[in-house]
């Protein structure tokens, strides 16, 4: 047996990572393994699979993984893997099923994952196969206000405890409604990138104002939104926060005004303001006076690949990740918003997006440098804000001093390394919850 490697890839004290992280398939294979093999990771979305025997085909890092509701109401997530000779069982994105059969031979699954019949069991297996040692593999399942994550990890702490104060962040989009949110998609598409870049990009705001400046002239032109500068950026009162791996970005608002969202635009921008008030009492009474008007979500991500809202980043080699993007809106939203806030994500998410072909044509260059021999001599530098974080007296996780920073990106690499050090869940720290979850919002909506 060889010896595990230890990872040293970011200095804490300079912010210098190695960029071999990026391309390596060596490290990628081991990703898959201490990262992808034991963490919880986001797969899906309660409303996804809402009746009885639905279920959604989906992905835990490059594992074909069924969703599904057995016809107790209960959520699985299943190995999309034939126990017999590996076949896949489901060859559809979604629908509604009981059971599952394999169309190599005809091995049948209930939709719990119970292997259920199998042709000549008497004859050709002598009646002695045992099949209850032989149903599909299943992934441990807990679900966050509707979202659903899932681990291969038995011994995984809980997703509360896992989640821990960035739940706090995440309920202010989230958990503020009691009729919860419904998720809309996915859009697909590739990208020739490596994953955890796009997850370090959730928290950099400091590219905003350069890359996306003709996006952003555009949306000023024909939208009213405000004009997009560096200055504004710098002196923005909004700040970075992480905890256990997850990046979060918020603005501290003090304006009465919604959270900004695709969609708005100064024609759009009455029936958001309308919503915001109408549905304030009930935020409210959800999530605390502090969260409901003073806190709102940026961007963010949940360690390793669950992305700005519910998109996932889904892993295809060191060198291309696939993305899912879902627009997540609140149930009860008036039927105009929705309409809105869709249009709006689908004209700036995706391939097609007129701000993701702006970040595209970065992480696809910053992937390929790190692939250049000469290049892998030289560090990437994420020193932005050292030593510029810390406790903050309202705001639960490690807090930045600005919102131009790379603080959470400086820990989203830390965490990697501890994922990619760790013999088990035994070596991963977990901070405590000290947040004060004001309200009536729980875990479960
Ligand atoms: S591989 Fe599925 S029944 Fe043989
Ligand atoms: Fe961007």
């Amino acid at each position: 047996m060889g010896t595990a490697r230890i990872y040293a890839v970011i200095d804490p004290a300079t912010g210098k990572i190695d960029r071999s992280i990026f391309s390596d398939q060596a490290v990628y294979d081991d990703e898959m393994e201490k990262i992808f093999g034991r963490a919880w990771l986001m797969i899906g979305h309660e409303s996804l699979v809402p009746a009885a025997d639905d279920f959604f085909h989906t992905y835990m890092g490059e594992d074909p993984v069924i969703l599904t509701r057995d016809g107790e109401g209960r959520l699985h997530a299943l190995l999309n893997m034939c126990r017999h000779r590996g076949n896949r069982v489901c060859r559809v994105d979604d629908g509604n099923a009981k059971r599952f059969m394999c169309t190599y031979h005809g091995w049948t699954y209930k939709n719990d994952g119970a292997l259920e019949y199998v042709p000549g069991e008497a004859e050709a297996y002598y009646g002695v196969l045992d099949k209850p040692s032989l149903g599909l593999l299943e992934a441990r399942v807990e679900t966050y206000a509707g979202i659903v994550f899932a681990t291969w990890a038995k011994n995984a702490p809980s997703l509360e405890a896992y989640l821990g104060d960035a739940r706090w962040y995440l309920d202010t989009v989230f958990n503020r409604r009691d009729s919860g949110m419904q998720a809309l998609g996915p859009i697909k598409w590739l990208e020739p990138a490596n994953w955890k870049t796009m997850v370090d990009n959730c928290s950099d705001n400091y590219h905003v104002p350069t890359s996306h400046l003709a996006s952003a002239r555009v949306q000023s032109r024909w939208l009213g939104r405000p004009r997009l500068s560096h200055e504004d950026q710098f002196a923005s009162p909004n700040k970075h926060a992480f905890v256990n791996g997850h990046g979060i970005t918020f603005r501290d608002a003090d304006d009465n005004t919604p959270r900004y969202m695709h969609g708005m635009s100064s024609a759009t921008l009455r029936l958001f303001q309308e919503y915001h008030e109408t549905t304030m009492p009930e935020v409210e009474r959800r999530l605390g006076a502090l969260r409901a008007h003073r806190v709102q979500l940026g961007n963010h991500s949940i360690f390793p690949n669950g992305i700005l809202g519910l998109r996932l980043a889904l892993p295809r080699g060191p060198l291309k990740t696939e993305f899912w993007h879902f627009v997540l809106v609140d149930r009860d939203m008036p039927e105009e918003l929705r309409r809105v806030v869709r249009i709006g994500s689908q004209a700036n998410n995706g391939a097609a997006g007129m701000f993701e072909q702006d970040d595209v044509d970065n992480w696809r260059q910053v992937t390929q440098a790190s692939t250049s021999r000469l290049g892998r001599r030289h560090p990437q530098d994420l020193s932005m804000g050292l030593g510029h974080a810390g406790p903050h007296p309202d705001y639960p996780g490690l807090v930045s001093e600005r919102y131009i920073s790379e603080n959470n990106q400086r820990f989203f690499y830390r965490r990697w390394e501890e994922f990619m050090n760790a013999e088990s869940w035994a070596d991963i720290a977990l901070d405590p919850i000290e947040a004060r979850f004001d309200g009536t919002a729980t875990m479960r909506g």
